[in-house]
């Protein structure tokens, strides 16, 4: 397993959005690097709530965006947020009896695959619907 690490192809083209994902990548890969460094399951789990909690606002972005632009693949790309955000708090929840490193390392892998798979599918095509209403 690597680090997640940022490159032109993940850009959508909206500086926003772009900002955005490279907070999460960062955010991502302190919990990469806290895993490495053998860091108590009280750090991962501090990173890993700090990950949820940006990941949820991010979200919320999106979304407002897709509204106030009519997106068409609106409630799709709502549902794949909605589905990752479900399982998200599933992994938060396991993890507050004990978030070991066997259970951090599948929750970056899981997020990190998941992540990538949605910027360069579903944000990319949302991202051409943005442009065509002028937001850059
Ligand atoms: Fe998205």
């Amino acid at each position: 397993m690597h680090l997640l690490v940022w490159n032109e192809d993940l850009s959508v083209g909206i500086t926003s959005l772009d900002d955005e994902h490279k907070v999460f990548i960062t955010l991502l890969n302190k919990l990469y690097e806290a895993i490495q460094f053998g860091k108590t399951s009280t750090v991962l789990q501090q990173i890993l709530d700090e990950l949820v909690t940006y990941t949820v606002i991010h979200f919320e972005h999106e979304e407002e965006y897709m509204v106030a632009t009519q997106y068409p693949d609106f409630e799709q790309h709502r549902q794949d947020h909605e589905a990752f955000r479900e399982k998200l708090m599933h992994l938060q929840s396991k993890s507050q009896e004990h978030l070991s490193t066997g259970l951090s390392n599948e929750i970056f892998a899981f997020m990190k695959d998941w992540f990538t798979h949605h910027i360069l599918n579903v944000d990319k095509a949302l991202a051409v619907h943005l442009k065509q209403k002028g937001i850059s």
